[in-house]
């Protein structure tokens, strides 16, 4: 079996940052979100993989590499324009053949700590159902496809995003495919918003009969598709992180819960409250770190609290009001003003957002 791992798309939700990375790359407790798909991709058992990609490839291909650090066999193709998940099945068309294989939304997140996704895909393996869907209940199932499943887990209907949802399944981003899903992608035409979806390619293979079915997985499941989501995800993550202290803690500082210290990384006079990570070469000065933080590598984090926070790569932060749930982009820097000034002075990005308190 292969597994075609889908990293095109515009990532429209998740400005500025999309500005210069692809949402695929945007780290979660220190990896891109890629590095935790293919992982998770590897653990279910395929290591031949395709990642397409669309107007990022350059930078994708520069992270992934070739999959030997991941223990799995990257190939790469280019989708022109992100013209649908089903269009996507049709570019890959080359390198899938006519093998069975999994498809995994690039963007998804699924943290399968107790194997029931890896039984799922087990069972869809032996069985080869025409497809098989992973669906999960959700409160507001309008984002996303719903399935209509019976008793015994066959799927009656499915429908993309619709605005007045007949179930709560919504369609997790991982699909197992036979071949039979090429004569779909090939028959269905572009929906309401232009796409190719592959939601109405599975309709089309249960409006013919061909067996399409369907399990429910409760654990964590998260589409990285908003600031937000970015922030639930790294928190989860980091949960499952063991404590490894490889970098400098000075005796004035003070480590409690999971902590991931990488080598190079330096704490001084802090407190870090896990689960934490902190990246190689950055150092945390006089500051208190607490519960669902990443930083890192290359950062200086200086008399300031943060908590429930994304900091990206070689960033400076410098605020003695501390930062929450926020996220803070590569090399940016967060510092004091002049002193006696009252106002902010700001020099943002395209599209970035800014909340302050006023006191
Ligand atoms: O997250 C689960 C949902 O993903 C499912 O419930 C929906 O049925 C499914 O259509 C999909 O909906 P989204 O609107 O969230 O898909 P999105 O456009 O965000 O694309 C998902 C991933 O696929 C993302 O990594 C970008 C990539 N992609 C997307 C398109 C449209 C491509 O590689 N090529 C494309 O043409």
């Amino acid at each position: 079996m292969k597994a075609l791992v889908l990293a095109g798309g515009s990532g429209v939700r998740l400005r500025p940052f999309t500005h210069s990375t692809p949402k695929q790359l945007i780290p979660l407790a220190n990896k891109p979100v890629l590095e935790h798909v293919i992982t998770h991709v590897r653990e279910l058992g395929v290591t031949e993989i395709c990642l397409l990609t669309g107007d990022w490839a350059d930078a994708i291909s520069a992270a992934m590499g070739d999959g030997s650090r991941f223990g799995v066999n990257l190939t790469y193709l280019r989708q022109d324009r992100p013209l649908g998940l089903a269009h996507a099945v049709q570019t890959a068309r080359p390198f899938l053949g006519d093998d069975d294989f999994l498809m995994y939304l690039g963007d998804n997140i699924l943290a399968d700590a107790d194997g029931t996704v890896a039984g799922i895909v087990g069972e869809f393996r032996e069985r080869r159902p025409a497809a098989g869907l992973v669906v999960q209940k959700v409160a507001d199932p309008r984002a996303y496809g719903v399935a209509e499943v019976d008793t015994s887990g066959s799927v009656l209907q499915l429908v993309e995003k619709p605005t007045q949802p007949r179930t709560d399944l919504a369609v997790v981003g991982l699909y197992y495919f036979t071949a039979a899903i090429h004569g779909a992608t090939d028959a269905i035409t572009p929906s309401a918003r232009g796409e190719l979806e592959i939601t109405d390619a599975v309709q089309w293979l249960i409006s013919r009969g061909d067996e399409v079915v369907a399990r429910q997985y409760s654990g964590f499941w998260q589409d990285v598709g908003r600031a937000d989501d970015v922030l639930q995800c790294n928190r989860w993550l980091l949960g499952e992180l063991r404590t490894d202290v490889r970098g400098e803690i000075d005796p004035a500082s003070e480590l409690r819960g999971q902590v991931v210290i990488e080598p190079g990384a330096r704490v001084v006079r802090s407190c870090i409250e896990g689960p934490v990570i902190i990246g190689t070469g950055t150092l945390v000065e006089d500051s208190r770190v607490g519960p669902g933080t990443s930083i890192g590598r290359d950062c200086v984090v200086r008399s300031t609290h943060l908590s429930d926070s994304v900091v990206l790569q070689g960033a400076h932060i410098c605020t003695p009001r501390g930062l929450r749930n926020s996220l803070v982009g590569r090399f940016a820097t967060i510092g004091l003003g002049e002193e006696g000034d009252p106002s902010y002075r700001l020099v943002i990005g395209d599209h970035a957002r800014i909340q302050m308190t006023v006191l």
